[in-house]
């Protein structure tokens, strides 16, 4: 598929994948690879190792092997050089092209025995003959040796995982497939495995300001040359942490009590100008909490105590926003418990506080069994006091 002239997409639609080291993959994924047809041929990043045959086919379609100068790998993330290893041993004249810390990663990965290495620093070029590789490192955005590649002459950048989406289509450009389910999915992209790297792309949104550009090629998902405007305002923003008035209330609950309780919450929560959201763990994947938690300028957080503790399917979700780091969000966590009052809710509010959640509450709001009129008056109190937060933080941010 020629993407422009002599620049052709030569990856795999995995329409199938679910689960991609635990984010439900609803809509599959597809591994991007990129080749370039000048006086000297290059291949940009590879596959997943399962989809490597295909992509020799791929590359045999449009090239000799041997008439492949270069194999630029951008990341060393197996999703994308899985593929490398036979790339290399069928294009015995290829030099492979990456930064230092990638040669590093790579060796520590394959048996890189006879590649022959073109290491290349921040900024450095290789010229194509007509084209030019431009090489600009974009460390953590995704691995410490996460690279972009730029075309000046096509305006094209390559930008790995950046600006992707899980998402499997025949369209291969962001204007042949649903606006709102593109967005969707590079939003969830975001969430899900961007997140905790707010700070690296905002300096990759200052490197690629320096450049015009007007295709952006990503690893995973569609092309963007319709919308370049649009998905860089929604990464500045989302890699700002800038709030929206939306709060977001999970929970679990065993007998009905910590569901009241969230109930209230929500019911307190439902002001002029404030979305609120509300899912029970046991029917939301952490998925849609990471990509429902992105925006949220609060969340409360509710589990019953089981067995002196929190609820498995409430810490799964937990650990897992955790080490995504979402920022700048107000919260409190609520539950009931019978006899361990230390228990569940004390945990989920260690978790907040480990998250850096702006707590309302020194305690959780808790009930001893079923929530009675005062407790529930409570939630509903708390409810409310999030959602003016809420609106706040945003007029501050504003
Ligand atoms: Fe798609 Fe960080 O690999």
């Amino acid at each position: 598929m020629e993407i422009k002239k002599d620049v052709y997409w030569i990856g795999h639609i995995d329409w199938n994948v679910r689960d991609f080291h635990g984010y439900e993959t609803d809509r599959g994924s597809t591994y991007n690879s990129y080749l370039i047809k000048d006086e000297k041929v290059a291949v940009i990043d590879a596959v997943k190792a399962p989809y490597a045959s295909e992509l020799l086919q791929n590359v045999a379609a449009l090239v000799s092997f041997d008439a492949v100068d270069y194999v630029v790998c951008n990341h060393a993330e197996p999703d994308h050089s899985g593929g490398i290893p036979a790339l290399m041993k069928a294009c015995l004249n290829a030099e492979l092209v990456c930064n230092a810390k990638c040669k590093d990663i790579l060796s520590k990965h394959y048996d890189t025995t006879g590649w022959n290495w073109h290491v290349v620093a921040d900024g450095e070029t290789l010229s194509l003959g007509s084209r030019t590789l431009a090489f600009m490192n974009t460390p953590m955005a995704h691995w410490p040796e996460s690279m972009a590649t730029y075309v000046p002459e096509e305006k094209l950048l390559f930008s790995m995982d950046g600006f992707g989406q899980h998402y499997a289509t025949s369209g291969r450009f962001d204007d042949e497939v649903p606006f709102e389910d593109l967005m969707f999915e590079a939003k969830t992209y975001y969430a899900n495995i961007i997140m905790l790297y707010g700070s690296a792309i905002q300096k990759v949104l200052a490197k690629a300001a320096n450049h015009e550009i007007e295709m952006i090629a990503p690893s995973h998902g569609v092309i963007w040359r319709t919308h370049i405007d649009k998905i860089v305002a929604a990464y500045d923003r989302w890699s700002r942490h800038v709030p929206s008035p939306k709060v977001l209330v999970f929970y679990d609950s065993m007998w009905k009590s910590t569901d009241m309780m969230a109930q209230a919450i929500v019911e307190g929560a439902m002001i002029d100008g404030v979305e609120v959201k509300m899912f029970d763990v046991k029917s939301t994947h952490i998925t849609t909490l990471a990509t429902e938690s992105l925006d949220a300028s609060a969340i409360a957080v509710g589990s019953p105590t089981l067995n002196k503790s929190l609820m498995p399917k409430v810490a799964e979700a937990l650990t897992y926003l955790r080490g995504l780091s979402p920022e700048g969000k107000c919260g409190v966590a609520f539950g009931s418990y019978g006899w361990a009052k230390k228990g569940g809710q004390h945990a989920v509010q260690d978790y907040l506080e480990q998250m850096k959640v702006e707590l309302i509450r020194e305690t959780p709001i808790q009930s001893q069994y079923v929530p009675n009129a005062e407790i529930l008056e409570e939630c509903r109190n708390a409810g409310r006091e999030l959602a003016e937060k809420s609106l706040n933080v945003v007029k501050e941010a504003q």
